[in-house]
Formats: C-alpha cells, sequence, structure tokens
C-alpha cells in the first residue's frame, strides 16, 4: 500500500488506516521497534521534544497529526483549532519521522460511529469535570491509533498529566503490548507551557499567562514546606491568581497522582493541576512532585 504523499527529504504522509497498518506490519515484521507520537499537530518544541524521545527509543517513528472531533464539546475550539500541515511536516523531517499519519475526520469515524472507550475514575475530576465527554473521545481516538499503528511504544506530554495517566490506565486494563513514556513540560522563558493554542492569546492575555504555572508553584512549595492541607495548598495557588484579572480559573486541584483524589498520602506523588480561561483561549498546566514520578508510574503496564 503506497503512501498519499512521498517528497523528497519529507515524511512519508498516509492518509488511511489501511496504508499505514499494512507500512507499521511490515517494519514490525522485520523486527524494528516502532514508537508512536500522537498528536493534533500545530507542532510546537513540546511535540519536538515527544519526536526526540521517540527517536532514541526506536527504529521507525510515526507521528499522528489529527484534530479528533471527538474530544471537543460542543460549545469548544474545533473548528478554529490551529492546523498547519506543511509546518509540522518540516519538523517532522527535522526530527526524523519516517512517516506522518495525517487522516481526515471521515476515515476515522464513520458517519454512524457508535462505539466509545470510556473509564470510569480517572477520567472523573479536573478535565474530566470541565470537559464532559472529553476523555471518551481521547481514548478512543489513541485506542484506535494503537490497533492501527500497533507502535511497541508511545509518547505522551506531562503537561496533559491526566490524560497520560488515564492511557497509562487503559493500556494496563486492555491488556494492550504497548510502553507509554511521558516526557516533561517544555515551557517558554517565563514559565508558560507551551501549547498549540498559545498563539490565541493576545497582548495582556500572553503576559497574565504564565501565572497559571505561579500559581502551581506556590502550591507546590506549600507541599514542599510540609504542608498536607489540599485545602490550604489551593488557596496558596488562588492567591497568586487573584492577582491576573485576564485569567479566570476553570479549577485548580491538589491530589494524589494515583488515584487523581484525596487525601493526599505522605510520601506519595501529588499532582497539582489547574485550568484558566484567558479571553477566548483556555489554558492548563501542572506541577507534579517528585518531578518524575508520572515518568515512573506504570499502572503495570505488559511487556511486549
Ligand atoms: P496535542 O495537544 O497536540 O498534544 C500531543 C502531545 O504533546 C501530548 O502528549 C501532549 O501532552 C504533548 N505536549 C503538548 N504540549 C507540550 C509541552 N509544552 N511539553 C511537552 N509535551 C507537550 O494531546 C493531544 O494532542 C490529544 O489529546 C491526542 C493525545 C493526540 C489525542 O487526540
Amino acid at each position: 500500500m503506497s503512501p498519499s504523499r512521498r517528497d523528497p527529504g519529507r515524511p512519508l504522509v498516509y492518509e488511511t488506516p489501511v496504508a499505514i497498518h499494512a507500512w507499521s506490519r511490515e517494519l514490525r515484521g522485520k523486527g524494528r521497534r516502532v514508537a508512536l507520537v500522537p498528536t493534533m499537530g500545530a507542532l510546537h518544541e513540546g511535540h519536538r521534544s515527544l519526536l526526540r524521545v521517540a527517536r532514541q527509543a526506536a527504529d521507525a517513528v510515526i507521528a499522528s497529526i489529527f484534530v479528533n472531533p471527538a474530544q471537543f464539546g460542543p460549545g469548544e475550539d474545533y473548528s478554529r483549532y490551529p492546523r498547519a500541515l506543511d509546518a509540522d511536516l518540516d519538523m517532522c523531517a527535522q526530527e526524523g519521522v519516517d512517516a506522518v499519519y495525517a487522516p481526515s475526520p471521515q476515515s476515522v469515524y464513520a458517519a454512524d460511529h457508535s462505539t466509545w472507550l470510556v473509564e470510569e475514575a480517572l477520567a472523573k475530576p479536573m478535565e474530566g469535570a470541565s470537559r464532559a465527554g472529553h476523555f471518551r473521545g481521547v481514548l478512543t481516538v489513541v485506542l484506535k491509533l494503537f490497533h492501527t499503528l500497533e507502535p511497541d511504544l508511545a509518547i505522551f506530554g506531562q503537561k496533559d498529566a491526566q490524560q497520560a495517566l488515564l492511557i497509562r490506565r487503559m493500556v494496563r486494563d486492555l491488556d494492550l503490548p504497548i510502553e507509554i513514556r511521558v516526557a516533561p513540560t517544555i515551557r517558554e522563558g517565563d514559565g508558560l507551557a507551551l501549547s498549540s493554542r498559545n498563539r490565541f492569546l493576545e497582548g495582556e492575555e500572553r503576559r497574565q499567562a504564565p501565572a497559571l504555572y505561579r500559581a502551581l508553584t506556590a502550591c507546590c512549595e506549600q507541599w514542599q514546606a510540609g504542608e498536607q492541607d489540599a485545602g490550604k495548598i489551593r488557596a496558596a495557588g488562588l492567591a497568586v491568581l487573584e492577582s491576573y484579572p485576564a485569567l479566570s480559573v476553570d479549577y485548580l486541584e491538589i491530589v494524589d497522582l494515583e488515584t487523581l483524589t484525596l487525601p493526599l498520602r505522605h510520601g506519595h506523588p501529588v499532582l497539582m493541576a489547574g485550568a484558566v480561561q484567558a479571553g477566548g483561549t483556555r489554558l492548563i498546566d501542572n506541577i507534579i512532585y517528585p518531578p518524575g514520578a508520572l515518568a515512573g508510574i506504570t499502572q503495570g503496564a505488559t511487556s511486549p
């Protein structure tokens, strides 16, 4: 099965599940280790860091670029989400990506698609509470990518810590023979976590946006100083955000990293996560303490 695009110096581009499935199968048949980096495109330095982890860890790297309609709610920014395939292919070429899977919504979802994957614990709080159906859309598309591409490993970012935890849980619960790696969050010099949505921030919104990370840092300082009352830790973060009127808080939560609920357990990793609205743009960020803890949580994933 041949790719849809084969430009010199660029990765192969596949647009249908059947075509890339055959390509990936053939490579794995030859004993090559295949890594997948799932993305929604409009690639930035955060995505680049994931591509580099993949390149280091595998013989062949696939990047998927798909703005997944199923993970956007009715009032959300699906139609204005940035799309930049040409620039994305340039970055993929620079990072030695072998193949890009860039399907159309129609080739991922049949018009009468009606089968969904729902996780019932980790998907409930934070992003799950604010964005009904979001993780149902994420898990369904990631499971489809895993079936279509059959990677040996897949790389996700800590930027979306709840998402990464859910994917690890899915892999464990459904016995998928895929290793999940989680790479650290890449930030601007002022602390703002890189995001495809940052390009929408205007003047004052952009200036105040790093306050989310500052608030999370204030929470982390409380925890490190020995405070164990999640309410008091949260209050320290909210106090920071009060000085930034361009940001309205959606949530700020301090939870146990493994359960995403309270109580905080002494000696167990903690997740401090927040979401704010800056004008029409929603920003999320988090800090984990100790810092490498998410990379280390395997949820008992089976090894291939
Ligand atoms: P997207 O937002 O494009 O992110 C793709 C991957 O890049 C995710 O694993 C995300 O955590 C990671 N990422 C984003 N910003 C980052 C940063 N500043 N530093 C490090 N990594 C970063 O997440 C999605 O797409 C989608 O939900 C997807 C998993 C592709 C399913 O549709």
